[in-house]
């Protein structure tokens, strides 16, 4: 795999220290061939040409005149005539000088190494050359040492597409970028790594080996025309492969989720122009949680979906440099407007942008942002660790010639609320007042993604306070909430939910939240899903129902042959005769004088793997997850909700959809849970009564088919990597 013909200019700025020597002294020895070439010469960027692939390994820091004076211009030049350039150690934060990223690493210095350190491969990235030779997402490359680094934390190169983070010992520390890609004009391009490639440390031979494997892997993918050099932005074609690529049993195929990389709340869910549109917090950067963005997913019919390139970016210089968190957007007179919450240090600010074009593909960020400088000084906003005041996300909307806004924070020492705010332009805003403060141990200390929503008969509020999504039911008038009665939207894995008004109904989404660990999510290279559109509305009791928006039906693709009726007696099990990971289950169940009765799911013909919906006579529905998977990194706390006495018969729809089974309960309950079998024959569906005998009628069951209309064939098997 070596390429001993490869030339290699190594760059340096006078004098070569000894870590340059030492990578030399590598390079020579693999068999590059190698010339150690100043930045000044007369004639650089001619003689940059000539090389196969340029180097630079930096160690020593960037000072404040290094740039363009010192051959940056030049470097920059033979990029766009087709160089190739390798930035280690420091070597990226030079990013900026030779114009190939606007957005520099924000975190360059010098770490201590006493355990094996190295590169945390993205999964959706496993097939580039500089990985080829190891067989796992973690390669360590370094033991010991000072050894000077590069990276991105909580901000992303602009134009960059990410490769790898840093795993130190045990740990993945996906926050920490450590690799990036570049593709530069037609044929040039760029990697940057700045993880501790380091040649003059004293390492053991085991992470020597992968060391060496590793920078020559990088040096041949640059010196090679045939490889792939990802860049940013994406777009839908190059969205389609990505989500191609990253399908398997356990991703979802009827629910939203991310091409690749991170999901969660979703925001400016909105209907413009006969099309759906679902945008939502993104992290282009890996399947974790930061530098978020605004990802984009498309839909004229709710049923099928598309994906659309990322909508919305930090500014490098504005206040939703950290982040761009979440928000809604609004029809203001025509001209499609989102409000969010901008991010920065230790400030989270309400930010605006408005459409450049009709199918909100781009977005013009209002030159005045934010558009309100601070919490209300006449309230006690809870200032946390990394906060200032908690103070964010945002619901808009029009009412007594008004624009109203409600957002959510924390009082400190008393617990989450609910603040308003009116204006007659969206950009002036006035401070009304709290709609609704809770209580902290009952309610939670900070209340996010608040909402109202007009109900008719009565007004729905809901909050989302770190664990649950608490509803209230009651009248918003003058400014304050009056609460009737209260509950949860959802007993599970449901977060953030945002509504949009499509004419005669809300419809909503949820963010259902991944219940394995980091490593886990990181290995399946994506993160999150949005529940099914549901629509919220109240019985003709008043109390809150829940059901999948009518649309979801046409998901239905194939009935499966199961009996209208079971009566099952005590002990019976019922294999029904259906598999696959993704299924709609209707039944309707009568306990009769069982005390429950089980719906298992995702069941192993052995039973080594699966997971039983228990309805009981206590009336408690459970999402069973004890068994529901043999990997570790998987929850196993089951989920449960009461599903009340009077509600018996229990109607249950159940979808299964890869690792998501959503429940709804009688049109108004709802459960979700997230649960990760491994086995590829963890299919099975059965139904069994214990305790007593009970009924199951009108049932049926159908295998769902995949919302996304330009992924529909499969994706090549291939055996994951960790
Ligand atoms: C809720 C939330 C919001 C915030 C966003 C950041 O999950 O924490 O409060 O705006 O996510 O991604």
């Amino acid at each position: 795999m070596f390429e001993p013909s490869v030339s290699v200019g190594f760059l340096h700025d006078g004098t070569l220290s000894t870590e340059q020597e030492a990578a030399i002294r590598w390079a020579r020895g693999v068999g590059y061939d190698v010339d150690d070439v100043e930045f000044q010469g007369a004639d650089s960027a001619r003689e940059f040409a000539a090389y196969d692939v340029l180097w630079w390994h930096r160690d020593a820091p960037l000072d404040e005149e290094w740039g363009s004076d010192a051959g940056g211009d030049a470097v920059e030049s033979a990029l766009h005539d087709g160089g190739r350039l390798l930035l280690s150690l420091r070597g990226m934060a030079a990013v900026d000088a030779f114009g190939v990223d606007d957005v520099p690493p924000n975190d360059v210095g010098t770490g201590s190494i006493t355990e094996p350190t190295g590169v945390l491969w993205k999964a959706i990235h496993d097939d580039h050359p500089a990985v080829e030779a190891f067989d796992s997402l973690r390669v360590p490359i370094c033991e010991h040492g000072a050894v000077p680094y590069a990276r991105y934390e909580g901000q992303l190169p602009n134009r960059g597409e990410v490769l790898a983070s840093t795993v130190r010992g045990e740990h993945d520390l996906p926050n920490q970028v450590s690799v990036v890609s570049w593709e530069v004009g037609t044929d040039g391009a760029v990697i940057g790594v700045g993880a501790p490639l380091a040649f003059d440390e004293p390492t053991s031979d085991h992470v020597a080996h992968r060391r060496d494997a590793f920078a020559a892997g990088l040096v041949n993918a640059l010196a090679d025309d045939g490889t792939d050099h990802p860049s940013r932005p994406l777009d839908r074609d190059d969205l389609r492969t990505v989500r191609r690529e990253l399908s398997d049993d356990l991703r979802p195929s009827a629910h939203l989720t991310p091409p690749a990389n991170w999901l969660n709340d979703p925001n400016g869910v909105v209907e413009w122009n006969g099309r759906y549109h679902v945008f939502y917090q993104y992290n282009p950067g890996g399947p974790f949680h930061d530098a978020i963005h605004w990802g984009h997913a498309v839909s004229d019919d709710l049923v099928r979906w598309e994906d659309e390139p990322v909508a919305l970016t930090p500014s490098p210089d504005g206040p939703d440099r950290d982040g761009c968190w979440s928000g809604c957007a609004i029809d203001d007179d025509g001209v499609a407007t989102i409000l969010y919450t901008g991010g920065r240090d230790r400030a989270q600010l309400p930010c605006l942008a408005t459409a450049d074009d009709d199918d909100l593909r781009t977005w013009r960020k209002h030159h005045d942002n934010p558009i309100i400088d601070e919490p209300p000084s006449d309230l006690d906003v809870l200032e946390t660790d990394h906060w200032e005041a908690e103070f964010r996300d945002h619901n808009v909307w029009f009412e007594d010639e008004r624009w109203h806004q409600v957002i959510g924070t924390g009082v400190t020492d008393v617990g989450g609320a609910v603040l308003l705010y009116t204006s007659e332009d969206l950009r002036d805003w006035r401070y009304e007042g709290p709609v609704l403060v809770g209580e902290s141990e009952t309610s939670g200390t900070v209340w996010e993604c608040p909402e109202i929503l007009d109900l008719g008969d009565a007004d729905l509020l809901h909050v989302s306070n770190y664990e649950d999504v608490r509803y209230f039911l009651g009248t918003f008038a003058d400014g304050s909430f009056h609460v009737d009665r209260e509950g949860l939207l959802d007993h599970g894995d449901f977060y953030a939910p945002q509504s949009m008004d499509d004419g005669d109904r809300y419809l909503t989404w949820g963010w259902l939240t991944e219940a394995r660990d980091v490593s886990a999510q990181w290995d399946a290279g994506w993160s999150g899903a949005m529940s099914l559109p549901r629509v919220l509305d109240l019985g003709s009791d008043g109390r809150l129902r829940q059901r999948p928006a009518e649309e979801v039906r046409e998901l239905r693709e194939r009935r499966l042959d199961v009996p209208d009726q079971l009566d099952l007696d005590s002990g019976d099990c019922t294999d029904l005769d259906v598999g696959g990971r993704s299924l709609e289950l209707d039944l309707t169940i009568r306990l009769d004088d069982a005390d429950s009765v089980s719906l298992t799911v995702l069941e192993a013909p052995d039973g080594e793997e699966r997971t039983p919906i228990r309805y009981t006579r206590d009336g408690r529905l459970v999402l069973d997850r004890t068994a529901s998977s043999v990997d570790h990194r998987a929850s196993t706390d089951s989920l449960e909700m009461r599903v009340p006495p009077y509600d018996e018969p229990l109607s249950l729809r159940a979808f299964v959809d890869g690792s998501v089974v959503e429940l709804y309960a009688n049109e108004r309950h709802c459960m979700t849970g997230r649960v990760y079998p491994t086995r590829s024959d963890s299919t099975g569906v059965s139904l069994s009564a214990q305790g007593g005998s009970a009924t199951v009628s009108s049932l049926a069951g159908w295998e769902l088919g995949s919302i996304w209309a330009a992924t529909d064939t499969a994706a090549e098997p291939t055996a994951p990597r960790r």
